[in-house]
């Protein structure tokens, strides 16, 4: 029952640091599962969604020690006992969908409860399954579970190695297929694969625990399989996306912020846009940018979201923001899910002039934001409210903030630091 109180207007100014990223932790965490020993993880962000994940592998046997204070998470494999992610954690996270294609892999078998949809989409998983199906498990669906398994008197006890063209390039999908062909009989191939720097990350990740995998980050990955894998001792990126937040919050209200660990490359079509908006946006070295926000010769543009090295569409309710206080008229045209434009309606309480037409949000820029009574109905529309607010006139009350929790670590102690007044009540 927690809200922010935002008080809008306050100039933010001085640096922040980014965190681990969340769309990497948990992926790393669900693949710790294929190892025969410890693996210790650094720099995992203090997130809601890191604790499920956390929960999922205690839930199985794992035994997870985690360290708070120095972002450490070990992580022990040996004592798995239990192949099955119930539907109590998996309604919480769909996320936890991550451990299938490790189950499947290592134990031969997996029961998961089915994600469901949630607000920004249907979110399916056909395309896991296909990919399991491809590399020789058989499965069945019942009771709200999908049970997965390899059929040993076929299949003798490992998968095999095959060549996966995946329909459309699910950054889930190639991740599952890509830990559960590490430890197949032979070669796989996935075609089509998604191409966000966190499918390199847990590439990586997978090779330093003794994986033998070329082409993440490419459109063809390939996984030649090995038997065993070793635990490994591994840093997490930094969060790509909290990055493009704070760069958007600097934008909107900010003298000089520098970003800390902003891995600018990782988000290159992001940054051309903010360039071609005016946004005055420096680069101090690989790792770090400084803004400058100059909102009066903001211009206005088209976005479309698409897979990666498209525009993100974590960022689309974002960057919708500070597009609708840029005079003209900008268009976001939303192409990965089928349902993202929740946020508008309360941006439009504030003043905004936003119109949905199909999968295209039309922005007419006004001139400022009003503060008033807002909800956060997913998690990156969470932070395009507090964002709002720090732009608005007046006070912002933004509710259902545990959405925001799952994915920002320390919101609201950043943006304090930075000069916001920003606080949390009950
Ligand atoms: C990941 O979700 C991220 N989540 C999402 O971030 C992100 O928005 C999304 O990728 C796209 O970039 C995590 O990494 C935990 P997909 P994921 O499989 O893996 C359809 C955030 O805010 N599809 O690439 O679920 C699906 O319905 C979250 O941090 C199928 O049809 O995304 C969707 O429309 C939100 N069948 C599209 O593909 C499948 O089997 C993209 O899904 C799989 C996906």
């Amino acid at each position: 029952m927690e809200k922010f109180v935002i008080n809008g207007g306050k100039t933010l100014s001085g640096k922040v640091k980014i965190s681990g990223a969340k769309n990497s932790a948990l992926k790393l965490i669900a693949a710790s599962i294929l190892a025969d020993s410890k693996t210790t993880l650094r720099n995992v962000p203090q997130i809601e969604d890191v604790s499920i994940m956390v929960e999922v592998l205690k839930n199985l046997g794992a035994r997870v020690n985690v360290d708070r204070e120095n972002k450490v998470i070990e992580i022990n494999p040996e004592s798995i006992s239990s192949y099955e992610a119930p539907y109590e954690l998996v309604r919480k996270m769909r996320a936890s969908i991550l451990v299938a294609g490790p189950l499947l892999s290592k134990f031969g078998k997996v029961k998961i409860a089915i994600p469901g949809g949630c607000n920004i989409g249907s979110r399916q998983i056909d395309l896991h399954l296909k990919g399991f199906k491809d590399l020789g498990a058989e499965y069945s669906v019942e009771h709200g579970y999908v049970n997965c398994y390899i059929n040993s008197s076929r299949a003798g006890t490992r998968l095999c190695g095959t060549i996966i063209n995946l329909d459309f390039p699910s950054r889930g999908a190639s991740e599952n297929i890509m830990m559960a062909a590490t430890l197949a009989e032979g070669k796989t191939i996935i075609n089509n694969a998604a191409r966000e720097p966190e499918i390199v990350d847990l590439a990586c990740f997978l090779n330093s625990m003794g994986a033998n995998i070329h082409g993440a980050g490419t459109r063809r990955i390939t996984i030649n399989g090995v038997k065993n894998l070793k635990g490994t001792d591994y840093e997490i990126m930094p969060d790509s996306i909290e990055a493009g937040t704070f760069i958007i919050a600097a934008a909107l209200c900010g003298d000089k912020v520098e970003i800390e660990d902003a891995r600018w490359k990782n988000l290159e079509v992001f940054y051309f846009k903010l360039k071609e908006i005016g946004v005055d946006i420096s680069v101090i070295d690989e790792n770090n940018v400084r803004i400058e926000s100059s909102p009066g010769t903001y211009k206005p543009t088209n976005i479309n979201t698409l897979p990666y090295p498209g525009f993100p569409t974590d960022l689309q309710p974002i960057i919708a923001v500070l597009l609708s206080v840029v005079p003209g008229t900008s268009v976001v045209t939303e192409n990965v899910f089928e349902n993202r434009f929740m946020y508008v309606d309360e941006l439009n309480r504030m003043g905004a002039i936003i119109k949905i037409d199909g999968h295209r949000a039309v922005i007419r820029g006004v001139e400022k934001l009003s503060g008033a009574p807002v909800r956060s109905f997913d998690l990156r529309a969470g932070a395009a409210m507090v964002l709002a607010g720090l732009a608005a006139e007046g006070e912002t009350e933004v509710s259902d903030i545990y959405h925001i929790k799952r994915g920002y670590e320390n919101f609201e102690e950043k943006l304090s630091l930075l000069g916001a007044d920003i606080r949390r009540v009950e």
